[in-house]
This record gives C-alpha cells, structure tokens and sequence, in this order.
C-alpha cells in the first residue's frame, strides 16, 4: 500500500473518530440520534469514494486548486472535429492574424476536404477513477544532455515530442518512444507508422498543407520552403483545435508574447488529456543557454527573445503549474 493511501486511511480514522465523538455528544444533547448516522455516512462517503483517475496524483482533483480552477477550462477540447471546427467571428479573426496570408482559401471548404483525408474522432475523453494516463512532454532544451533521462521518458503511456526533435543518438536521454509529435508545416519531420501527428495550424494553408503533404505533394512553400510530402502515417494525424490555441494564450499566458510556442501548447494539451504529467527538456541549461539538445552551439537567449514567444513569462506558469503539484518538472542540467 503506497504512502499516500496508508495517510489517507490514517486521516479517516481520525476524522471518523472526532465526528463520531462530536457528533454523539450533540445529538444526544439535542434530541437527534439519527444526525450522527447521517454525519457518519457521509464523511465515509467522501473518503472512500475514488479518485478522479487511477494515478497517484491526478490533474482533475476534487480539493481543486483556485488558481488552476481559474484558468482550466474542460469544455475547449484540444483538438479539432467537423463539429467544433465552426469557429467564432472573434476566434477565427484572431487566429488569421498570427500569421496573415494575403489571399486564404476558404476554411470550412478546407476543413471539409481535410476531414476526407485524416480522421474525424473525438480522442481523449475517457478520463475514469480507473484510468491512470501518465504523459512525458518533452521540449527541446539543451538541459536534456546527460541526464539518462531516457527510461523513465520510455516507460509513460503518451511520450509527447516536438518539432524536428530526434531520438536517434539521443535515447540515453531523451528516450526512444514517441507516441505524440507535434509540429507546424516549416517545423516539419518524418514519423514513423505508429506516432500520431499532431498538427498545429497557424493559418488556413497550414491546414492546406498537411492535406498536400499527406497526398499529391503540390504546396511546396509557405512563407519559407516547406517539405512538399511527409511520412506519416494519415489515420494518425490529429488538428489542434484553433479554439484551444486563443484559449491557451488568453487564459494562461494572459496575452502576453504574441502567440504561445510549440512547447507550451504541448503542455497544455498534456493538460488537458493525460492524468499525470512529467516534463522534461524545458528552460536553459545549467549555464543559462536556451539551445537544443542536438545542437553543439549555446545561443543563449535565442529562444526567449525572438519576441514572438514570451519564453520566460512561460517557464513562470510551468513552474507555477510545478509548485502546485500539478505537473513534475525534470529540469535537466
Ligand atoms: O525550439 P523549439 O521550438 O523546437 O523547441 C520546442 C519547445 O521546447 C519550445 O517551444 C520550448 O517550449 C521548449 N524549449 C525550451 N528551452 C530550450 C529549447 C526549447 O524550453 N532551450
């Protein structure tokens, strides 16, 4: 029996012992012995009942903290169906302002003719008290080397990876498993069979993009060259949802940064559908570099002050999220 429900039984006992004691004394002063069964019950109830997941600790707790209260939202699901991808006028206008494009095809044809080529499910909404879905999202700093983190990234159920992150030469500490990459058309890479692609478009040709890449190979360009094809296999190719995105920068980076950056969005969909999440290969190195794992140059500060991603505003919230012991974070070295 782990520590934590060995302390749980023993608080029970406890509280059992006082209410019953308290409960007794006031009852039978006050005329109702029945208040003490019902006090009794329900205090039992409470105590007995099962968790929210399976996990030792589980994101949706019942003693919810305020703070992650305030900015969760269950209801924006991250991922994109025919039926959510009907986005508001505020929504779809702030989604075409990311990255602009002169002349957009027309989104709910797009989406139309997305949905024939990759499937249209609702994933990832089978949270139960039985299910314990352990998630690893692994960014890609440079704090990764040396860590043998490798194994215990292997051993959760969703190894989530992104963009040109590779494992080969890296398994010792960044793992071998993807079960999740997530990437945007000009931050592209080959999959093998079993990951699911995730894809987060930033404009309607992102969206064109993937349909092109998956088929006849014609959109070659974006606003830098992009690769015209992509190894993936399409029944595991997953959109997520534009919804979602503004949801993710209104409501935990509070606007700032222009738009959140790839690693942020994939935490956030951990969030939302894993019961526990670890994250590793986030923030700069033990030296203050912000580089990648791969590569041998430390361009510090490269990532934090691109301007378009308010890197140190997101390592605040995912420290945030850490201290309320709602993920753990790997830091690395
Ligand atoms: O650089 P890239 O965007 O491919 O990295 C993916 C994610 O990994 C980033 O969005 C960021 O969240 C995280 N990262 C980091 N520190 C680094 C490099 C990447 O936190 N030095």
């Amino acid at each position: 029996m782990s520590l934590h429900k060995r302390r749980k039984i023993r608080t029970f006992a406890l509280l059992f012992c006082i209410i019953t004691f308290t409960t007794f004394l006031f009852s039978y002063t006050f005329g109702d012995p029945s208040l003490y069964f019902k006090h009794a019950f329900r205090l039992s109830d409470s105590f007995l009942s099962k968790g929210l997941c399976a996990c030792h600790q589980c994101m949706m707790e019942q003693d919810e903290d305020p703070w992650f209260a305030e900015h969760f939202n269950q209801s924006v699901h991250p991922l994109m169906t025919r039926e959510n991808s009907v986005l508001s006028d505020e929504t779809f206008k702030w989604w075409q302002w990311l990255q602009s494009e002169s002349q957009p095809a027309n989104f709910s044809e797009v989406v139309e003719e997305l949905f024939q080529v990759v499937p249209d499910e609702v994933l990832y909404v089978d949270a139960s008290p039985e299910r314990c879905r352990t998630c690893a999202v692994v960014g890609n700093s440079g704090n990764l080397k040396g860590t043998h983190y490798g194994p215990l990234i292997d051993s959760m159920d969703f190894i989530i990876r992104m963009n040109q992150a590779p494992t080969s030469g890296f398994e010792e500490d960044v793992g071998t498993r993807t079960t999740h990459h997530v990437m945007y058309p000009e931050s592209a890479t080959d999959l093998d069979n079993t990951t699911i692609l995730v894809l987060i478009p930033f404009k309607i040709l992102d969206l064109q993009w993937i349909i092109s890449a998956l088929t006849t190979g014609t959109i070659k360009y974006t606003y830098v060259p992009v690769p015209p094809r992509i190894k993936a296999n399409r029944d595991k190719v997953l959109i997520y949802n534009p919804t979602f995105f503004k949801y993710v920068y209104e409501s935990w980076l509070e606007g700032h940064g222009r738009y959140p950056s790839t690693g942020f969005l994939s935490l956030l969909f951990a969030i939302h559908i894993c019961d526990e999440v670890n994250v590793f290969g986030f923030g700069a190195d033990r030296n203050g570099n912000w580089h990648h794992y791969w590569e041998k140059n430390h361009l510090a500060g490269a990532f934090r002050h691109t301007g378009v991603h308010d890197g140190d505003h997101e390592y605040n919230v995912t420290l945030l999220l850490a201290d309320k012991h709602k993920i753990q974070m790997f830091r690395g070295r």
